[in-house]
C-alpha cells in the first residue's frame, strides 16, 4: 500500500521579536511570570503589511527546496490558518499565485490551533490515493492582530509565524494512522467571535479564553488522541522516536507527554522562542527539529495539535 510521506519541512519567523522583558515595560506582567506558567521568553511579531501568506510562501519555499521539488511539481495547497488574508480568495490560492503554480488544487483549513494536524490529515488521504502527487501543507498565522494587547491574560501567550511541509507517495515511509476529534460544545471557552457583516465588524475582534478550561481539554483529549491512534496503528508508546506536540504551554506539554509516555528528551519543545504559534507550531517545531539533526529519516514521529472548537489531533508518522 502507498504511503503519504513527509518530503521536506521549512518554517519562517518574522524579524521582529517581542521577549517578555518588553512587555514588562508595556502591561502589568512580569518574564517570571509568563516563564514559570507557560515556558514562553519570546514570540516573533509580523511586521505592518506583512500577510499570513507572506510568511507561508517564505516556509514553503523552503519546504519545496528541502524535498527537492519545486513549484512546477506542486498539485496541493492546504493552508491551515485563523488569520487568513481576507475572507476570500483563499490563503492558499493567494499562495499558490505568490509561488507561481499554475495547476492543481488550493483551499484553507480552520482548525485553529488544530489546522496543521487536519491539514496533513486531509492531504494524507489525496496523496495516498494518488489523487495528489505533491502537496503542500502549511501552518501560517498571524495571531498577533487576534489579541487585545492590553490584556495580560492573552497577550504574552502567543506569536507569528509559519511551518511548512511537502508531502509525496512514498512505499517505504509516510504516515500510519491519524485521529481527529471536535466538540463545538466548548467553543466558547476559546473564541474569537468578530465578524463582518454589513460593512461592520460584528462581534468581539479579540481573543478571549477560559485558560484552565483549555488547559484540562487540551490534556484530556489529547491523552485519549494519542491513544487512539497508537492502538490503530498497533504501536505503543516507547515506539515513539519524537513526539511533536502543539506548542501552547510547556507546562501542557509537560503534562501531557507524561500521560502518554514518552521521556522529556524525546518531546520536542520549541514554545519558550515563539510562543503559541496556533496552527503554525507543529511544522515550526517539526522543521526545527529535521533541521537541528534531532529527527532523522525512519523515525517514528506522533504529531498532535488541539485549539479553538475545541478541536484536537494526532498523526503518526515513520519519517
Ligand atoms: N502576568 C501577570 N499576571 C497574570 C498574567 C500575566 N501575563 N495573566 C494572568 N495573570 C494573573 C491573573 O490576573 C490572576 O490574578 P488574580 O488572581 O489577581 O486575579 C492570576 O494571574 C492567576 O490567573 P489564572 O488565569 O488563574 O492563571 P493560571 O494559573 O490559570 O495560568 C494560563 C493562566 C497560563 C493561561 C493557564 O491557564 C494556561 O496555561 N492555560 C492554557 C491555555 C493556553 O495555553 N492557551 C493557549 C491557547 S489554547 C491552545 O493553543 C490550545
Amino acid at each position: 500500500m502507498s504511503l503519504a510521506r513527509i518530503a521536506g519541512t521549512g518554517s519562517y519567523l518574522p524579524e521582529r521579536v517581542v521577549t517578555n522583558s518588553e512587555l514588562e515595560g508595556r502591561i502589568d506582567t512580569s518574564d517570571e511570570w509568563i516563564v514559570s506558567r507557560t515556558g514562553i521568553e519570546a514570540r516573533h511579531v509580523a511586521a505592518d503589511g506583512e500577510l499570513t501568506s507572506d510568511l507561508a510562501l517564505q516556509a514553503a519555499r523552503k519546504a519545496l527546496e528541502a524535498a527537492g521539488r519545486g513549484p512546477g511539481d506542486v498539485d496541493l495547497i492546504i493552508v491551515a490558518t485563523t488569520t487568513p488574508d481576507m475572507v476570500f480568495p483563499s490563503t492558499a490560492c493567494i499562495l499558490q499565485s505568490k509561488l507561481g503554480v499554475q495547476q492543481g488544487a488550493a483551499f484553507d483549513v480552520q482548525a485553529v490551533c488544530t489546522g496543521f494536524i487536519y491539514a496533513l490529515s486531509v492531504a494524507d488521504r489525496m496523496v495516498a490515493t494518488g489523487a495528489h502527487r505533491c502537496a503542500l501543507v502549511i501552518g501560517a498565522e498571524v495571531f498577533s492582530r487576534l489579541l487585545d494587547w492590553n490584556d495580560r491574560r492573552t497577550c504574552v501567550l502567543f506569536g507569528d509565524g509559519a511551518g511548512a511541509v511537502v508531502v509525496s507517495r512514498d512505499e517505504a515511509h509516510g504516515i500510519l494512522g491519524t485521529h481527529l476529534g471536535a466538540d463545538g460544545s466548548l467553543g466558547h471557552i476559546l473564541r474569537v467571535t468578530g465578524g463582518i457583516a454589513e460593512g461592520a465588524v460584528r462581534g468581539n475582534p479579540f481573543l478571549e479564553m477560559d485558560g484552565q478550561a483549555v488547559f484540562r481539554t487540551a490534556i484530556r483529549t489529547l491523552g485519549e488522541s494519542a491513544q487512539t491512534v497508537l492502538q490503530q496503528t498497533g504501536l505503543r508508546a516507547r515506539d515513539i522516536d519524537w513526539f511533536v506536540p502543539h506548542q501552547a504551554n510547556a507546562r501542557i506539554i509537560n503534562a501531557l507527554a507524561d500521560r502518554v509516555g514518552v521521556p522529556a528528551e524525546r518531546v520536542v519543545t520549541t514554545v519558550a522562542r515563539h510562543g503559541n504559534t496556533s496552527a503554525a507550531s507543529v511544522p515550526l517545531a517539526l522543521d526545527t527539529a529535521v533541521r537541528d539533526g534531532r529527527i532523522q529519516a525512519g523515525e517514528t514521529l506522533m504529531l498532535q495539535g488541539v485549539g479553538g472548537g475545541m478541536t484536537w489531533g494526532s498523526v503518526l508518522l515513520r519519517y
